[in-house]
């Protein structure tokens, strides 16, 4: 790496002793300019074999989660032709809408950027002569059969979850990291003690009301679980990533997700308590919070935390970032989630597969 920096600014040194008054010659826009972007430098940026297997693991996930967001956005996202498929479920989009009357601008939204990240993954990898990532071949999931979703086959299913709220507590602890081991209680209890569904899974479940908030409330959690694991993956995987550019997806995507998490973690603390009179599931009223920091709804901005080492000073941060095994620990993540039952063995040595080789990956010195 220190050679090719030694590199450029020879390179730029005989730019400048070549006689070019730079002041006179070279107008202010052009010297801001003249920093090469990474593809420029004079030194191999080609992506390694780790970087392939680094973004084609996150070219699956993204598949992954386009499947699961493209459901939500059938049944309670804008529909358009943006992100084109479903007619809307108007009793499931209502209740959305109590939460924040823009939920389905936002589901519409956060879908298009899913395609739009695992499309630009995969079109990078073959511009690299790198194979893209195709997982047609485990559509196999039936989806939901409520008024509003389209009648295909699926890879994500959204209706036996057991959503994992504990990232609720994770970002508002001061004194707690994953990265250390340390463990946080859920916001919702109940939803790790079964499995729910996030959307309708047909026409029945459109009633009681009650019962359809739960199903509301769920997806409203479920979708900064979602978000928030992106987050903490683009970071942990960019620490392995060799080339600049490579690196630049990862910081270019990454952040994304952050912004999509920080929206559902505000809109989560809208959620109206309810308690699910078909399966007992509970959503407390969240205001009984106020005053206690560790849950207390409107933290929604990542609380100071211990980072790298406890005798540093307390930091706000994405957490978890630590790299090694992060694509296996996300695989594990949602697996417990619930958002692949029913997928079958091939699925999951693939996705597990595409994992490792993520994992295994090296930073080039
Ligand atoms: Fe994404
Ligand atoms: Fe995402």
């Amino acid at each position: 790496m220190r050679k090719r920096i030694r590199s450029y600014l020879s390179t730029r040194r005989s730019f400048l002793r070549g006689g070019l008054a730079a002041p006179a010659v070279v107008g202010a826009g052009l010297m801001a300019n003249a920093l090469p972007a990474a593809a420029d430098f004079d030194f191999d940026d080609r992506p390694t074999h780790g970087d392939i297997n680094i973004l084609r693991f996150l070219a699956a996930l993204e598949i992954l989660e386009t499947d699961l967001w493209q459901q939500y956005n059938e049944l309670g996202g804008i529909q358009d032709s943006e992100v084109p498929g479903g007619s809307g479920n108007k009793p499931y989009t209502d209740l959305l809408e109590e939460i924040d009357e823009d939920m389905p601008q936002y589901i519409h939204d956060n879908t298009e950027d899913e395609f739009t990240h695992f499309n630009f993954i995969n079109a990078y990898l073959k511009s690299k002569g790198a194979e893209p990532v195709n997982l047609e071949r485990f559509r196999t999931l039936t989806g939901s059969t409520a008024p509003g979703a389209q009648n295909i086959k699926r890879l994500t299913n959204l209706m036996e979850l057991t959503v994992d709220t504990t990232w609720w507590a994770r970002y508002r602890s001061r004194t707690g990291n994953p990265d250390f081991g340390d463990k946080f209680a859920a916001v919702i209890p109940g939803l790790l003690k079964g499995k729910f569904p996030a959307i309708p899974r047909s026409e029945k479940d459109l009633t009681p009301p009650d019962h359809l908030l739960a199903i509301v409330n769920t997806a409203a959690f479920h979708f900064g679980t979602i978000e928030q694991g992106g987050s903490s993956l683009y970071p942990a995987l960019a620490q392995r990533v060799s080339s600049i550019e490579v690196l630049r997806i990862l910081l270019s995507i990454g952040p994304t997700e952050t912004m999509h998490f920080q929206v559902w973690h505000d809109k989560a603390g809208n959620i109206k308590p309810v308690t699910d009179p078909t399966n007992g599931l509970v959503f407390p009223d969240l205001g009984t919070f106020d005053g206690n920091e560790d849950l207390q709804a409107n933290l929604i901005m990542p609380e100071p935390t211990i980072f790298l080492s406890r005798s540093l000073p307390v930091c706000s941060i994405i957490r978890p970032t630590e790299t090694r095994g992060a694509a296996a620990g996300a695989v594990a993540a949602l697996t417990a989630d619930g958002l692949f039952r029913g997928q079958s063995a091939a699925f999951f040595a693939e996705l597990n597969e595409l994992a490792a080789k993520a994992d295994m990956a090296q930073r080039r010195v």
